[in-house]
């Protein structure tokens, strides 16, 4: 049971940095391998809070209902680029039932975003926050919104990263619109030399949209104080991250703060740090000493709460006959929008095939428009499109099958830090996936198919992190009647947290899963787990709840050997009962050993184990597409995708299916339909709905096909977890653009694969 504390890198809040984590000195249990007989984990496990959900019982933030309970508004700035020269809102507290206003005018400068406040006068992009307003109805307060009186002197904006870039552009900050001034780059070896070794060569620019993440649940909390102590419901993908945000904005202890999460409408990475709206709800509550509800809507996501950040690639590939990679480069820009984000593509290039000449070279760079954020794979689904277009284009240009050539290229080892992987079934994925697709059918030559409606078959392929990492624990609580309490600070998004938390307690324990009750998404009792992103919450909090329950299992061991007076490694743990192995007579149940304990409820509290030492932790796959293009209209459909991953152990096959089908459906969206379209004249959001901005529904789904080649690594931890968050959504898109050219026998460079760009493709 001993700890040990080590250095580590995991996931917190919105990326990986270098940090401490306390570990378990040593497991005295064996891993789960490969071969590991499980009764419980692997196979199909309805959700435990399904009756929940389905019965409306399950409380969102959204559903919270506090007594005394006031609603906030928040008013956005029209106009993508402007600066508040005056603001009047005493019209608007006149009105019946409006309770308060907040503005930069009272409301101290709270730092936000480390360049700019939680009210700037300077408004940066349409959506920005200009005031908010608590009222006893959400009507009230949204009629109030109208009635504040702001003068804006509006400024020469940009809403394009290409043009942003250019030296007399429009400054969204004062200190030029690149983040950090200049590209990041990455050198591998000789890139000149490699070029030069190459028998064919291929160029392209490959572009990519804006995509809104529209979770089903709005962004929003609840604030409530008693006294010195704040209580948030908050719809976010990290509870600690939010505690933190928010006690550092309000200047108070994170000891004061207390977040809940109880269950959740998805993220995708949009919910992975604090929001304006939760501090402003707080500040609210404060200000009238009552509870405020503060929900965005659906407009305000589009705007104003994250997106996908688009991008302009410019990839080369040379490559040998043989289809041996020599060198591949990639200059490429992104519209982080207004503040700070990510917005690099580049990393699929670097490492998912095996090639010693890489140059990347990336420029993120500030418009005016919605800040970007995480968005499920942040980069990779971009970074894939023109890297796996261009393997396609290298495949034609060698006459090699374009299978072939990534098969060639495969690496076992990490080509950025040389180190091996822990597992890495990408071939078996190639291997089953293929063959489930049916790639001998694709066409040949691209395009040679019969019209007016021609099929088409491609593949692309994913690299991700996703091993997740300490620190995390989960406490566990046996009472005497047999049941068990699970805890942990982490939080189901709708991804299924809770029952695999309770699947592996009852497996440890051997006890029906009915008789274990999750607690999960509340700071004011679960011991810390990080934010729910990266694909890393079951890797990161399944073998925290092992170690929780073997520990428990250990302790009720030594419980038993005490009553029943025999050594430990005399006795035999099954079902719930302790024997003694040389007398079966003698036993003891786990209810027996709490009860005679006198404890009431035994109570251990288990870590994620650390990473092993000098490996790289990534899930692998490939997917394969079937389409079918319509030569009249252009209207690509698709008829199937076979996803085949490599993501270590499954903990359970349902929710692990529902993860890949909202991967490969959010996947077609940004294929074929998702764009956040803004007015080049006016830079305003045009498509901010659910109307105008196109998802796909329930028409464009294919058939859906989930291959998983892989079983427990051993080596990542005592659950052989890898992440599947992510994984579906990155390849989805590069393969119905290869199928699309292998259908059409033309390459379409630029998503979402529109009607219009696919008949301008073919006869503009
Ligand atoms: Mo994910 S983009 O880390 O929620």
């Amino acid at each position: 049971m001993a700890r040990k504390i080590i250095k580590s890198r995991f996931f917190f809040e919105e990326g990986y940095v270098e940090g401490m984590a306390e570990v378990p000195e040593k497991e005295e249990y064996e891993r789960w391998g490969p071969d590991a007989e499980l009764k419980l984990i692997g196979v199909d496990v309805p959700r435990i809070d399904g009756y929940e959900k389905v019965s409306g019982d399950a409380q969102y933030t959204y559903d919270k209902i506090l007594p005394h309970m006031a609603y906030g508004k928040i008013l956005r700035s029209p106009y993508p680029h402007a600066r508040i020269t005056s603001i009047d809102v005493s019209k608007a507290k006149q009105l019946d039932g409006v309770l308060d206003i907040i503005t930069y005018q009272n409301v101290p400068k709270i730092e936000w975003f480390g360049m700019s406040y939680l009210f700037d006068p300077h408004l940066r992009y349409e959506g920005d926050e200009v005031a908010a307003v608590a009222a006893e109805t959400e009507q009230i307060a949204e009629d109030a919104l109208e009635l504040i009186e702001v003068e804006y002197e509006e400024l020469p904006f940009v809403i394009d990263a290409t043009l942003a870039m250019e030296t007399d552009a429009p400054k969204v900050h004062e200190s030029g619109n690149i983040q950090g001034g200049g590209p990041d780059t990455y050198t591998r070896g000789d890139i000149e030399k490699g070029f030069a070794e190459a028998d064919a060569i291929v160029e392209g620019t490959y572009t990519t949209q804006v995509e809104i993440h529209n979770p089903t649940e709005f962004h929003g909390s609840v604030a409530h104080w008693e006294g010195d102590k704040l209580t948030i419901w908050d719809s976010t993908q990290g509870v600690y991250s939010v505690r933190g945000g928010v006690a550092g904005a309000l200047n108070m202890p994170d000891s004061k703060v207390r977040v809940i999460k109880e269950y959740m409408g998805g993220g995708f990475g949009s919910k992975l740090t604090t929001g304006k709206y939760t501090v402003m709800a707080a500040l609210l509550a404060k200000n009238i000493s009552r509870p405020v509800k503060l929900a965005v809507d659906r407009r305000a996501m589009h705007l104003a709460t994250g997106n996908r950040p688009d991008a302009v690639m410019a990839v080369k590939i040379g490559a040998r006959k043989d289809g041996t990679l020599t060198a591949m480069s990639h200059i490429g820009h992104g519209a982080m929008g207004a503040f700070r984000s990510g917005a690099g593509s580049s990393t699929p290039l670097r490492t998912m095939f095996k090639c010693p000449n890489v140059y990347t070279e990336e420029y993120d760079v500030y418009i005016n428009a919605g800040q970007g954020r995480p968005f499920r794979a942040p980069g990779r689904p971009q970074g894939h499109f023109s890297l796996d277009s261009s393997i396609d284009e290298i495949a034609e240009a060698i006459g090699m099958d374009p299978l072939e050539v990534r098969k060639k290229n495969f690496t076992d080892v990490d080509p950025m830090s040389g180190r091996p992987y822990t597992s890495n079934k990408l071939l078996d994925a190639y291997e089953q996936g293929a063959k489930a697709i049916g790639w001998h059918r694709r066409q040949q030559p691209a395009g040679s198919g019969e019209g007016p409606v021609k099929r088409g078959i491609g593949m692309a392929t994913q690299i991700w992190g996703g091993g997740g990492g300490p620190p995390c624990y989960a406490t566990m609580k046996l009472n005497r009647d047999g049941s068990a309490r699970v805890i942990a600070g982490t939080q189901d998004l709708g991804t299924g947290t809770y029952t695999f938390m309770a699947q592996i307690a009852a497996e440890v324990l051997e006890i029906p899963m009915e008789k274990v009750e999750v607690v999960l998404g509340d700071t004011g009792v679960a011991p810390y787990c990080g934010s729910s992103g990266g694909s890393t919450t079951a890797p990161s909090v399944s073998p925290a709840v092992r170690d929780a329950a073997e520990l428990m299992k250990a302790k009720l061991m030594s419980g038993a050997a005490a009553i029943l007076e025999v050594p430990v490694d005399q006795l035999v743990y099954s079902g719930g009962v302790i024997t003694d192995s040389q007398n079966s007579s003698n036993q003891v149940s786990i209810q027996n050993i709490v009860r005679q304990m006198r404890e009431r409820v035994l109570v251990t509290t288990g870590a994620r184990g650390a990473n092993p030492d000098g490996y790289a932790i990534n899930s692998f796959g490939a997917q394969f597409a079937e389409v079918e293009v319509d030569m009249r209209t252009g209207q690509v459909t698709v008829v199937k995708i076979v996803a085949a991953h490599d993501i270590g152990r499954v903990l359970n096959r349902k929710t692990l299916d529902n993860q890949m089908h909202g991967g490969m459906i959010q996947g077609i969206g940004y294929a074929l339909m998702e764009e956040r379209i803004l007015d080049r004249n006016t830079g305003k959001m045009v498509n901010a709905n659910l109307e105008d901005y196109k998802l796909p529904t329930i028409m464009d789904m294919p058939e859906m096909e989930i291959i998983i080649v892989s079983d427990g690594d051993p080596l990542i931890s005592n659950t052989g977890v890898k992440g599947v968050g992510e994984p579906a959504t990155i390849p989805t898109a590069p393969a119905i653009a290869n199928a699309v050219y292998n259908a059409i026998g033309v390459r379409m460079k630029s998503l979402p694969i529109t009607p219009d760009k696919v008949l301008n493709a073919l006869y503009g």
